[in-house]
């Protein structure tokens, strides 16, 4: 099905999802409403004015998923809105009422303007790994039928449990209020998503993804047992899901199954110069593959076209780019320290 000018709703449109897929979108003909909570900052919204086709067919809305009806004009008389937007503050002080609780009501607020909107056709919602995959004892290989432990994560609290709870409980709400409110709703399940990039901040997944070259210790258990997608593969991923006729639930979009000492190790190959770790803490070397399984997604007819060395070197060059990592002539001994950390300041500010 070709676009044909019709007008879709990103939400988190700045993101790092949100505005790779918004230059999807326009790529392929849409006329996109992107919504971000701050229209008028220019630090985070350029990159989106700045993409081909965006003076003609992209126009921002402000929206915040905790303000009720915040979205109700931007998704009126669209006929697919894509919701990617979440509260993603790992270091939040108060979880219950920052992240888990405008994540719910943010989900159920964007689906209530659907059916008001009555000219929605499709809800694409970007749910998360994290959804699928958080309890005590692992499983070989997960699929659409798993679901999160949230006694485990609430119990735990590890790093980034409030993210993980945040995005189970709201993909359950949506799922109930789909059902009984007649609601044409796909979830994409995407692992840790790697790639080149567009917003001129660190992205909060390659925090994760490369903390064996940054030395950020506490996210190596989210990479232990990792699975890897590409950005561009899980942009397509949504508008081909949207475009299908008979798309329907849950899909997992992974496309690599790689441990902590697989990433380190091609890390460690390309970029000699970051002198990335071959040990990590209490983690033993003879790790098993956890697998996700994206059967049901390419049996639907999606291809993946991304390596697992694209999706790293392409987050690396963009990073130095951005100066978000330092390039291997700015590397000095003084960046190293004694313990072999690298000094990286992650929170936008430059590194050194
Ligand atoms: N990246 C991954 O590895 C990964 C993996 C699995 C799932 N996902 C999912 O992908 C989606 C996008 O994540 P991302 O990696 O692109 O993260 P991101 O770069 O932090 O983007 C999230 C966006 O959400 C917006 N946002 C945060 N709080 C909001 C609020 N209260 N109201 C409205 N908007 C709000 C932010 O908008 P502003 O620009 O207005 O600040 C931000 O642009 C999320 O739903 C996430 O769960 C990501």
């Amino acid at each position: 099905m070709a676009a044909d000018g019709e007008t879709v709703c990103v939400t988190g449109a700045a993101g790092f999802v949100g505005s790779w897929l918004v230059m999807r979108l326009l790529q392929r003909g849409y006329m996109v409403r992107a919504t971000v909570r701050d229209p008028e900052n220019m630090k985070k919204v350029k990159h989106l004015l700045d993409l081909p086709n965006a003076k003609t067919n992209l126009t921002l809305w402000k929206a915040d998923l905790s303000r009720e009806g915040s979205f109700d004009e931007a998704i009126q008389g669209c006929s697919g809105v894509f919701h990617v937007a979440t509260p993603m503050d790992f270091d939040s002080k108060d979880p219950e009422n920052e992240i888990i609780k405008p994540t719910i009501n943010g989900m159920l607020d964007i689906m209530k303007a659907c059916s008001k909107a009555k000219t929605v056709r499709r809800l694409v919602f970007t749910s998360s790994a994290g959804t699928v995959t958080v309890e005590e004892v692992r499983k070989p290989v997960y699929d659409e039928n798993c679901w999160s432990d949230l006694e485990f994560v609430r119990a735990q609290k590890m790093t980034g449990w409030m993210y993980f709870a945040s995005k189970t409980l709201t993909e359950q709400a949506a799922w109930k209020f789909a059902a009984e409110n007649g609601i044409d709703f796909i979830s994409i399940i995407p692992t840790l998503v790697v790639g080149p990039f567009l917003m001129p901040t660190m992205p909060p997944s390659l925090i994760t993804a490369l903390s064996p070259l940054t030395r950020t210790e506490s996210h190596y258990w989210i990479i232990k047992q990792g699975q890897f997608v590409h950005l561009d593969d899980l942009c397509m991923a949504h508008i081909f899901l949207f475009e299908h006729p008979k798309a329907e639930g849950r899909y997992i979009c992974s496309s690599h199954d790689a441990t902590i000492f697989d990433i380190a190790k091609l890390l460690r190959e390309k970029y000699p110069e970051y002198n990335v770790p071959t040990k990590f803490n209490d983690i033993d070397e003879n790790l098993e593959i956890i697998s996700f399984s994206s059967k049901k997604l390419i049996d639907a007819g999606f291809q993946y076209k991304y390596s697992l060395e694209d999706m790293f070197v392409g987050a690396v060059e963009t990073c130095r780019e951005k100066g978000l990592l330092p390039r291997p002539h700015d590397i000095s001994r003084s960046c190293i320290s004694p313990g072999g950390s690298l000094k990286v300041d992650f929170h936008g500010r430059n590194w050194g």
